[in-house]
């Protein structure tokens, strides 16, 4: 079938649909949706079958839906309606959600139902439970609502009328119109709320649009919550000796402030400040640099499960924590464990977004050089759990001094993170790609020695959509020594989105498996405890070894980095400016005023709809 995907935004689930029904053997097109008549025209020229809308913020013109079938993906359960769906669900603590294909019709989110899909809401943030649950549901729902395409044409099926399927549904599995949620619905009140009840709040507000409230009196929105452990609270207290007044900020970890609430206490990593600072989100330590100067750091031991004490190195911001019990490791972006033999280390870096600021990298690789002192043979490393790596971090970027700078000290940093990956010859490394992965995220990635993905993994393995970035990383050594020098070129002049089958084809991944969260970690952790017992494993560590020399001989890595470096200063000090402005519209959220061309084939010049199979020819 054709398929028009008309949409706000090419969000993670516009990708995966777009990149899946692909696979499936549709032809695809996207629009954005900016206009009645640019939607209406995209619908002129690429005379779809079907239009599916997985993500809009307004209505489908009566133009187009009353002349086409229109197929809207909400992201809630049948019967329920309005722009709020996950919000309400996630406050109001329902276990069980889903996402409903309807056909557009006059009134919205209220047309016949023509599938739907339900699953467990996990107790995760907005953004994370619509990148995986509300993604994976979304795909199922129009896959089975396109199959039902031929047999609606043909008069033999028919979507459900709304009201016939709520009349016949069992009593509690459908929802309700919901109003949009104010700021109103998301106060916190930091004297009687219990700390789930924050935390549920701030979650059903992140990523978009925060919680509003106030930090040092200064009027901010908040993101990015982390429920805090009594340990660490006791030690904050201590620290600083104050009272844990509910409402109070103590202490600092990383990029995070630790709140304290009516009977706890909780990390806030991210805030958007609404004093006119910055107009977008930070890590709060940075947003308030001031305040949060004054304040005690709480160091996180980086290894848990069976750790007595940290071992991480102590850098100038780091002072040891106090003793705190191995069960009371409470949260940190950075998290090292190991398998029960010691065999496997695991190294997860958990950043919010997968971006990776200058200082989250220098973390990262005092984190590498501690794994690397482990008796290990197989280091992982897992990344995120929503993104593996969306590379360098553009919010911090844009919040510097000086961009530029800041620019060229986050790519030394996040290629330091590579550096210490890649030299790492005494193991065999692992990059578990448990999330989707971006930009200078994904060539991160190819810096271990394997790559093994979730199935449901999306990759944008390319710089170009930035600005035409050149891209650092080591990647003109990293990928053509794993696909080699044509493919490497394909993939670097592609600007569309690749599922973790096709980069598996394209060598980019070795392995693609795992249907769901729990499956990936599973198959995993077994596949890292074979790789670590391997027979072959020594010989394949001294030829891993044997290689490096090699390559270092031939071309060594400061030489591949020099070159890159060479043309991301252009990048960032040229004078083409392409790349500051791409970053700010992209950091400040700018709406887009057209579709990019590689998205609306439609618009390709000479573009013609195909002729149907025997005719013409
Ligand atoms: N720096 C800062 N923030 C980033 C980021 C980065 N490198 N990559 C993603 N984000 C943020 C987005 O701003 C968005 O923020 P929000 O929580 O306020 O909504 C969030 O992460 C999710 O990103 P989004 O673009 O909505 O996700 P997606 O799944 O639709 O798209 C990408 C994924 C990777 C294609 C897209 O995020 C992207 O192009 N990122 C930039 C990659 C890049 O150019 N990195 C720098 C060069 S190495």
């Amino acid at each position: 079938m054709r398929i028009l995907l008309l949409t706000h935004s090419f969000n993670g689930l516009t990708q995966r649909l777009f990149a899946e029904l692909a696979a499936d053997g549709h032809q695809l097109s996207v629009e954005f949706d900016i206009a009645n008549a640019v939607a209406e025209e995209a619908v002129a020229l690429f005379r779809p079958d079907v239009v599916v809308a997985p993500f809009l913020k307004r209505a489908v013109p009566e133009s187009i839906w009353s002349r086409h079938l229109v197929l809207i993906v909400h992201p809630g359960i049948v019967g329920d309606r309005g722009p709020s769906a996950l919000d309400w669900a996630i406050q109001r603590g329902a276990r069980e959600w889903g996402v409903t294909v309807l056909q557009a019709e006059a009134e919205m989110d209220a047309g016949p139902v023509w599938a739907t899909e339900r699953f467990a809401l996990r107790e995760a943030t907005k953004a994370s439970l619509y990148r995986d649950e509300v993604t994976g549901a979304a795909l199922a729902a129009v896959r089975a609502a396109l199959a039902r395409v031929p047999a609606w044409r043909a008069g033999a099926w028919a979507p459900t009328p709304l009201a016939e399927w709520l009349a016949r549904a069992a009593p509690g599995t459908t929802g309700a119109l919901h109003r949009s949620m104010t700021q109103r619905d998301r106060a916190i009140d930091w004297e009687r709320d219990a700390t789930a009840v924050v935390l549920a709040r701030i979650r059903a507000a992140d990523g978009f649009p925060g919680v509003a409230d106030t930090l040092f009196e200064v009027p901010c929105h908040l993101f990015d919550a982390h429920a805090a452990t009594a340990g660490e609270l006791a030690e904050a207290v201590a620290a600083t000796g104050r009272v844990a007044a509910p409402g109070a900020v103590l202490a600092r970890r990383d990029g995070a402030l630790l709140r304290v609430t009516r009977d706890g206490a909780l990390w806030i990593g991210h805030v958007k400040r609404g004093d006119g600072e910055h107009r977008f989100k930070l890590p709060a330590t940075l947003a308030f640099a001031a305040e949060a100067a004054g304040l005690p750091v709480l160091d996180a031991p980086l290894m848990h499960a069976g750790a007595e004490h940290d071992e991480r190195p102590h850098g100038p911001d780091r002072r040891p924590p106090l003793a705190r019990a191995a069960d009371d490791l409470g949260w940190s972006e950075l998290a090292y464990r190991e398998s029960a033999d010691g065999a496997v280390g695991f190294l997860a870096f958990d950043f919010y977004n997968g971006a990776m600021s200058t200082a989250q990298c220098e973390r990262l690789v005092a984190a590498i050089d501690f794994a690397r002192t482990r008796p290990t043979r197989v280091l992982v490393l897992e990344g995120g759990r929503d993104f593996w790596s969306n590379g360098i971090h553009l919010n911090t970027i844009e919040a510097a001094a000086s961009p530029a700078d800041e620019s060229w000290g986050n790519i030394n940093a996040i290629d330091d993170v590579c550096l210490a990956l890649i030299t790492l010859t005494d193991r065999l490394t692992v990059a578990a790609l448990r999330g989707n992965a971006g930009a200078g995220g994904c060539f991160l990635a190819l810096a271990a020695d394997l790559v093994w993905a979730r199935e449901s993994v999306v990759l944008n393995p390319h710089y170009k959509n930035m600005g035409n970035l050149f891209g650092s990383e080591y990647w003109t050594y990293l990928l053509p020594r794993r696909v080699g020098a044509d493919a490497g070129r394909r993939v670097m002049a592609n600007r569309l989105p690749l599922r973790a089958r096709e980069a598996e084809a394209v060598g980019l991944v070795d392995a693609a498996f795992g249907a769901d969260r729990a499956g990936f970690d599973a198959e995993l952790a077994q596949r890292a405890a074979v790789l670590a017992t391997d027979p072959e494993l020594a010989a394949r560590i001294a030829e891993k070894a044997r290689r490096r020399a090699e390559d270092e001989a031939a071309k060594p890595l400061a030489a591949y980095r020099a070159e890159e470096l060479a043309a991301m200063r252009r990048n960032f000090y040229g004078f083409d400016p392409s790349y500051h402005v791409a970053r700010y519209h992209f950091v400040l959220k700018s709406p887009h005023s057209w579709t990019p061309r590689h998205l609306a084939r439609h618009r390709e010049l000479g573009w013609r709809v195909p002729e149907p199979a025997g005719v013409g020819q």
